[in-house]
């Protein structure tokens, strides 16, 4: 393991003024999201929809791009490697190395992340096809009072550790994403209250399991209400409350935290990463990490027409650069 080399991938992936896109939805996920556009999913439309992407503007603002096995294999139209298109645009490739999640024996409607068997073969391929860090998203559900259990908590934050310094023996910088989930009609106090012990935990399995913290990036949800909470915090008190909980859990040593955006709406994600860093100086970079903040818009605009690509291209450069703005506290409506 090199410390220097990892530390310099993650200070490079929160340089100021750029933010990493989530482009590493599993098939499932993505079928989804091209339903809602009524897109069919085929391996070509998945290709034409990222290769789009990644011939934007907008990767100017994009200092890594987290990808998904099927895409970090395949090649654009021309026959060139996605990968390498990435790099041309002066961004880093990622890989998504977790197996999804599995309901967790003995805490009902609670899951465990899986997929660390045979993860060391992996990195080390995924290492040799490109990918310089990786993603794990351990998910936390969250009601009013009972979930997350402290069972559930304890294991992801387990299996996060485990992750990260697997990544970290195979010289790959690793995203730690403890998710607590915004379902629910929870208010922010108690995303507050929930947030606070994963994040202990997971720094507690991360010390334990002799994780480099200056060699990784946290991917945390923002402390927000829940969606369907009656009572929604405007943005300077999610900014507020986030920055506190953040000060008391995250040691210094981290390079950078990019935020996932969780189903927040673009606009509210770009606002609440703005407001986030306007009360800096902090002690790590804070920027962006979005997968529906960033590809909503211009899923939309292509709706899978090529004629289409330009718009699409626009409303993604748009997107990318409004957070960009964000990450140094520079965004206006
Ligand atoms: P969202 O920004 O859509 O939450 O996705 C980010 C991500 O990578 C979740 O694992």
């Amino acid at each position: 393991m090199d410390i220097s080399a990892l530390n310099a991938v993650a200070v490079a992936m929160v340089t100021p003024g750029k933010g990493i896109l989530a482009a590493d939805e599993s098939t499932g996920t993505i079928k989804k999201r091209f339903d809602a556009i009524k897109v069919e999913s085929t391996d070509q439309t998945r290709r034409d929809y990222r290769e789009m992407l990644f011939r934007s503007d907008g990767m100017n603002c994009i200092s890594g791009v987290i990808l998904y096995d099927e895409t970090i294999r395949q090649n654009a139209a021309d026959g060139t490697p996605l990968v390498k298109l990435i790099e041309r645009a002066g961004s880093i490739p990622g890989i998504k190395v977790d197996e999804g999640t599995q309901p967790l024996p003995g805490c009902a409607g609670e899951t465990v992340t899986v997929g660390l068997d045979r993860l060391a073969d992996r990195l080390a391929a995924y290492y040799a096809q490109g990918a310089r860090f990786a993603k794990w998203r351990a998910v936390i559900d969250i009601d009013k009072d009972k979930i997350p259990s402290m069972t559930a908590v304890h294991v992801n934050a387990h299996a996060l550790g485990r992750y990260a310094a697997l990544c970290q023996a195979a010289n790959i910088v690793p995203i730690v994403e403890p998710e607590v989930l915004m379902d629910g009609d929870h208010d922010i106090g108690r995303c507050f209250d929930v947030t606070r012990p994963v994040l202990n935990e997971v720094f507690r399995e991360l010390r334990l399991q002799r994780v480099a913290l200056e060699g990784m990036i946290l991917k945390p949800n923002m402390v927000v209400s829940g969606k369907t909470c009656p009572v929604q915090a405007g943005v300077a008190e999610v900014a507020e409350r986030t920055v506190q909980l953040l000060k008391e859990c995250v040691p210094a040593a981290v390079p950078g935290i990019a935020f996932l955006s969780g189903g927040q709406s673009d606009e509210d994600a770009t606002a609440h990463l703005d407001a986030i860093n306007r009360l800096g100086p902090l002690p790590w970079k804070l920027t962006f990490s979005y997968g529906r903040a960033l590809q909503a818009a211009p899923q939309r605009a292509w709706s899978g027409k090529a004629a289409n690509v330009p718009a699409g291209q626009r409303a993604f450069t748009h997107r990318a650069r409004m957070n960009a703005l964000a990450s140094r506290g520079q965004w206006t409506h």
